[in-house]
């Protein structure tokens, strides 16, 4: 288990929410685990809202989740799935790996770790030659969105919603980490005109060459 990561208050409140998620973030899920084969490494996977979503070409998944409530959610969650998922309580900055893995996943959660630079850089190292990641993170905006996006980190968001960051150039990240984007795309997952700092994901594939 990691010390690293305890938010009561926002384990409840993400326990909620990932139990009523719109369809379009649902078929986002399905989308963004496609096609994947091999040993998978999920980081931060909160509720296991993705689990139910891996293919069956998915061999293993290591899934981890340093909120130990949001971890014990997961595990429950792991025994429904329809590939053989392992819930680790291990933040991605204090896991290391036996061997490389095929693929990881990251969905809305390169916004909640402290040093996203650093994180991407182990996640490349963490992969084989030619393996991806895929991702589906909510990214910063433009114009009056992204100044709100910068209000709201500079003020309560983070606090309250485990150290969420809504104005991170989460696909610049990625390629500065040295990953080659082969696919990818912005949606709105809720209507553009919402004054909500989270309504445009990126989601892509990214690949280690
Ligand atoms: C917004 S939730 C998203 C959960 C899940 N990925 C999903 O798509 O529903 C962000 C998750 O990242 C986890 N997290 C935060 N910092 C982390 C870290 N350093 N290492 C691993 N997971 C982390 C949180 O505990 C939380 O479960």
């Amino acid at each position: 288990m990691s010390d690293l990561v305890d938010n009561p208050f926002f384990a409840r409140v993400w326990t909620a929410m990932s139990g009523h998620e719109p369809e379009t973030v649902r078929r986002l899920r399905t989308e963004n685990l496609a096609g994947l084969t091999g040993r998978v490494l999920e980081v931060g996977a909160g509720t296991g809202t993705n689990f139910a979503h891996y293919p069956p070409g998915v061999a293993e998944v290591v899934a981890l989740e340093p909120e130990h409530r949001l971890a014990e959610t997961a595990r429950e969650a792991a025994a429904h799935a329809p590939v053989p998922v392992t819930v680790s309580g291990d933040a991605v900055e204090e896991f290391a790996a036996r061997e490389p893995f095929d693929a990881i996943v990251c969905s809305l959660v390169l916004c909640s770790v402290d040093d996203p630079d650093a994180v991407v850089r182990q996640l490349y190292s963490l992969l084989r030659p030619g393996g991806e990641l895929r991702y589906m993170e909510h990214v910063a905006g433009t114009g009056m969105r992204a100044r709100l996006q910068r209000i709201a980190d500079a003020t309560v968001w983070p606090r309250l919603l485990g150290n969420c960051h809504t104005h991170r150039d989460t696909e610049s990240t990625i390629t500065r980490a040295g990953f080659r984007v082969d696919d990818a795309r912005r949606e709105w997952v809720l209507p553009s005109w919402a004054p909500l700092p989270v309504a445009e994901v990126a989601l892509g594939r990214a690949v280690r060459d």
